[in-house]
């Protein structure tokens, strides 16, 4: 299901790089404050001393240190770019211009009074830098939020742009989304100075002021604890990463008695699993957690506390258990035969996977009717969408009842939905493995790297710090499965020296990561990383007179209409017991090359963005999302930046130009019937704008569909692919990879469901290999 990329909120979960206490050289302030390494961009803060009655003060003093090729920054405190107090800042003339802005959703955001914002003598601008030093008051908390001063553990954003804002000299001015943005950790509790020290320096002295040394900084600087010297337990077979590939491969290998270790980074999700992340209105009444409610999927979105995303991954991802399952739209297309085909760059042996699709399709069938009550609710996007498309040759088919048929079809959204909540393999294999005693699932648990001697794995790294060395062994010939996703399996490879040399020296020089590395002459060089697809995707905004766009499902999360609300706590039925998605449907489109590339489309009620100079209403707005699927033709890169962030290198949309001629020609058809629906308006882009220009137009980064995959490649040959028939990386005896990242090319619709039934194969062929445990 498509989100865009541009619209990725700040969210938070523990870091790797954290606040520490620096001393400005040319002003003495005491700052606590982090460089960003990709950016060079220094974030300090510091805090006047807490209250000893009442309210403690609401303000800091703050700088950042920016290299000159940055037009301007901003930061969030809180850490969330929704319902948060954003600070943005630019140089101009000589001078700094400060924007506070506030933003509800996630568009520009607006301008927000409130805050007194004094800029202090030390700021300077020179040829390479520009530091701005300043005083923030009235600045900790602001309508609907605000930052806890005493709290050891806050997680800040911070953001940069090469691209100028519009109008420098106006702190009011429109700009395009930043271009990059990070994460990091802040004991704000030890940031605090004396009263005489934050006075002088809130007042633009400088110096160590008169009030002697800080009050606090001993917390984080010393550690007075003896490093732990337990041994964890060796296994069979260590997984890395809970996500829909590495539970089904954990489910099926428990289930042939190997002892099975399941490491994910995240959190527990739904109820069943521990989560407790309440809609207010389920509180006290149903255990039901955002993740467990379906019609919770567009507030995955716009959430303040989105506490889910991976935050060192530059793309929605999600970092807890279930993964991307467990936050997906969860539309879900059993497999066809095309899909695992060798024309899809499937090597042979993978070709026959009906009977793993079987095995999947056994434990979680999917539905398009996900209410418990069988009905359908919110129906009038298919209504007007199957309306439009009939008259091109459109039949109207149960989707998953014939996979291979993907040409001039359309049916109802088809979930993995288990009575009217998320059900995926969370609900099903996960609970079975739970059920073995040679099963282990740990959670907030990150690995970092393998641990490899030459070719021989022999337990991975993790952040874990009750063991000795983070380090969890494996039993002879045991094996490591890596399932972290398309860019976590990625990042753990080019932390264990496998993969691109450029990769890897980025890897090398990081002062964490750098002598946790083979050596050099170990390295692995496969092309990790290369190949990787996603598919391009636009979207066309509608409005209909039939239309009931669910107040484009802006308060589901707070406060949905009461009636749908006691409806689903009573039954699991209604309107909640849904994803967005109403309508899907495909056609084959000729490529000026004489090849095929498929369409996708997936109808909701709301959009996402619009762009229109007429008047329209907006409750009775939907959106067609066209994506390209099988057979398209671009291919990107991702890999880390120099802080080991996760993050596309090339963008693999329209690398191909046939990619977007192909898609215009699908949007094009798309819309040629819209005479025959009365009522039916385009309103992005609207009449003004022809679809040539719009696609032209469209920005890049808002074609992301989250479907990212082929950053590990399966094949033949250890150059062209990083994993073999068997899913075992080239040039290593026992370590393995199985998520979306081994997929060569993208299946015709959404991937997790080819994403599963390929774990169930994987597993099998694990299991068959020889030499294991
Ligand atoms: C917003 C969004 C919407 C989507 N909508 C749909 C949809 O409607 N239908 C569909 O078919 N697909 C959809 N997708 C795609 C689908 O969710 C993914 O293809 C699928 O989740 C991939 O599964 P995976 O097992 O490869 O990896 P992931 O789901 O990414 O799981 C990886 C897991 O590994 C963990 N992990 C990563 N690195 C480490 C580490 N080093 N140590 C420990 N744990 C680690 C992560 O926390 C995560 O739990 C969507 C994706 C997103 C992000
Ligand atoms: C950041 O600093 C490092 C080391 O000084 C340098 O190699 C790198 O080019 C700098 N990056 C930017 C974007 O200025
Ligand atoms: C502080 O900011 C709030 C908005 O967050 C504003 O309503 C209030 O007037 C401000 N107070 C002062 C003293 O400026
Ligand atoms: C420019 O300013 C930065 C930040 O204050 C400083 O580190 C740097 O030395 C200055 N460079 C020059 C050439 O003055
Ligand atoms: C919710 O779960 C708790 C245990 O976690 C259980 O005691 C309670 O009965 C459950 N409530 C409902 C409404 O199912
Ligand atoms: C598809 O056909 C079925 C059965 O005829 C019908 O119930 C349904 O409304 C149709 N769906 C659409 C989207 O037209
Ligand atoms: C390890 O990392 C995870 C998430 O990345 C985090 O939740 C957990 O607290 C970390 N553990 C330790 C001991 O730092
Ligand atoms: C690494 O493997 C080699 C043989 O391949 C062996 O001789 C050596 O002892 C191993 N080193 C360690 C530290 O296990
Ligand atoms: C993967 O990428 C590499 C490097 O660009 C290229 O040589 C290779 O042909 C690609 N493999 C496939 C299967 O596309
Ligand atoms: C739940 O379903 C039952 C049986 O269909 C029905 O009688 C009842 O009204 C429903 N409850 C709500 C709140 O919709
Ligand atoms: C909105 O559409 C107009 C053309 O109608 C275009 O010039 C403008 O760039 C678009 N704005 C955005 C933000 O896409
Ligand atoms: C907007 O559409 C809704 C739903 O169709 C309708 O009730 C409302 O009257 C419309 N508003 C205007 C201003 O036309
Ligand atoms: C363009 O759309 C607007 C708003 O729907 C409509 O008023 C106008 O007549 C349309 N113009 C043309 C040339 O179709």
């Amino acid at each position: 299901m498509l989100r865009l990329f541009g619209l990725l909120a700040f969210a938070g979960s523990v870091l790797s790089q954290a606040a520490l206490p620096y001393t400005d050289p040319e002003n003495g302030i005491n700052f606590w404050g982090f460089t960003d390494v990709v950016h060079n961009v220094t974030w300090g803060y510091v805090f006047p001393p807490l209250a000893t009655s009442g309210p403690n003060p609401n303000e800091y003093i703050g700088e950042v240190v920016v290299p000159v090729v940055n037009q301007w920054i901003g930061f969030a405190l809180s850490g969330s770019m929704i319902d948060s107090l954003l600070v943005a800042a630019w140089p101009n003339n000589g001078k700094i211009v400060v924007s506070t802005r506030y933003a509800t959703s996630n568009v520009l955001p607006d301008v927000y009074p409130g805050p007194t914002i004094t800029t202090l003598p030390s700021t300077t601008i020179n040829s390479t830098h520009w530091k701005w030093v300043f005083r923030c008051q009235n600045c900790t908390s602001w309508l609907g939020g605000s930052i806890d001063v005493t709290s050891p553990s806050n997680i800040p954003a911070w953001c940069v742009s090469t691209i100028p804002v519009d109008d420098p000299a106006d702190p009011g001015t429109s700009m395009v989304q930043h271009t990059d943005y990070g994460f990091y950790f802040f004991d704000f509790s030890s940031a605090h100075v004396t009263a005489a020290q934050y006075n002088n320096w809130a007042a633009g002295g400088t110096g160590p002021g008169s009030g002697g040394p800080t009050t606090t900084t001993t917390k984080t600087t010393t550690t007075s604890t003896a490093p732990p010297t337990a041994t964890a337990s060796p296994y069979d077979y260590i997984i890395v990463g809970g996500g829909p590939g590495g539970i089904i491969t954990a489910d099926r290998i428990s289930q042939a008695g190997k002892s099975v270790l399941l490491l994910e980074r995240g959190g527990p999700s739904t109820w069943e699993t521990g989560g407790r992340y309440q809609p207010p209105w389920a509180q006290g009444k149903a255990n039901l957690t955002k993740f467990d409610v379906p019609g919770l999927f567009e507030s995955m979105f716009t959430d303040p506390d989105s506490f889910w995303w991976c935050t060192d991954i530059n793309v929605f991802a999600g970092c807890l258990l279930g993964g991307g399952g467990a936050v997906n739209g969860a539309l879900y297309w059993l497999p066809s035969d095309q899909d695992f085909s060798t024309n899809n760059g499937w090597p042979q042996e993978w070709t026959n996977h009906q009977p793993y699709t079987a095995m999947l399709k056994a434990r979680l069938p999917p539905t398009d009717a996900p209410s418990t009550d069988g009905k359908r609710y919110l129906e009038q996007t298919s209504t007007v969408v199957s309306q439009l498309l009939a008259p091109q040759g459109y039949q109207n088919v149960t989707i998953n009842d014939n996979p291979d048929s993907k040409d001039r079809i359309m049916g109802y959204a088809a979930y993995d939905f288990i009575g009217g909540q998320r059900g995926g393999p969370v609900a099903t294999y996960l609970q079975t493995a739970l059920g073995r005693k040679n099963f282990k699932l740990q959670l907030y648990t990150n690995v970092l790297n393998v641990v490899r001697n030459g070719s021989q794995i022999t337990g991975v790294t993790t952040n874990d710090t009750s063991v000795a060395g983070g380090f969890y062994p494996l039993n002879p010939n045991g094996r490591v499965i890596l399932s972290g996703g398309t860019y976590g399996s990625a990042r753990v490879l080019f932390r264990s020296g496998i993969g691109p040399t450029d990769m890897l020296n980025l890897v090398k020089n990081d002062p964490v990561a750098g002598p946790n590395m083979p050596p050099s002459s170990q390295w692995i060089n496969l092309p990790v990383g290369y190949n990787v697809s996603d598919n391009p995707s636009i979207n066309l905004v509608f409005t209909h007179p039939s239309i009931n766009d669910y107040d484009n499902w802006a308060d589901v999360f707070t406060d949905p209409p009461a009636a749908d609300v006691s409806q689903y706590l009573a039954n699991r039925s209604g309107i909640l017991a849904q994803a967005s998605p109403r309508l899907n449907f495909w056609s084959a489109l000729g490529a000026s090359d004489g090849e095929t590339i498929w369409m996708q489309g997936t109808a909701r009620p709301g959009a996402a963005s619009w762009n229109t100079s007429y008047a329209f209403n907006q409750t009775q707005m939907f959106t067609i999302t066209a994506y390209l699927s099988y057979g398209v033709k671009s291919r990107g890169r991702i890999g880390i930046n120099a802080a080991l962030v996760g993050t596309p290198l090339v963008n693999p949309w329209f690398v191909n130009p046939l990619d977007k001629s192909t898609l215009i020609t699908g949007l094009q058809n798309i819309v040629s019937t819209m005479g025959q629906v009365p009522g039916l308006e385009m309103i992005t882009p609207d009449n003004k704008t022809t679809i040539p220009a719009y696609v032209n137009a469209y920005d890049p980064a808002t074609m992301d569909s989250n479907h990212w995959v082929g950053s590990n490649i399966i094949g033949t040959t250890a150059g062209q692919a990083v994993v073999d028939v068997n899913t075992k990386v080239f040039g290593t005896n026992n370590l393995f990879v199985v998520d979306a990242s081994i997929i060569p090319a993208l299946p015709y619709g959404n991937p997790h469901g080819q994403v599963m039934s390929m774990a169930e194969q994987a597993a099998a062929k694990i299991l068959a290999l020889a030499g294991g445990p």
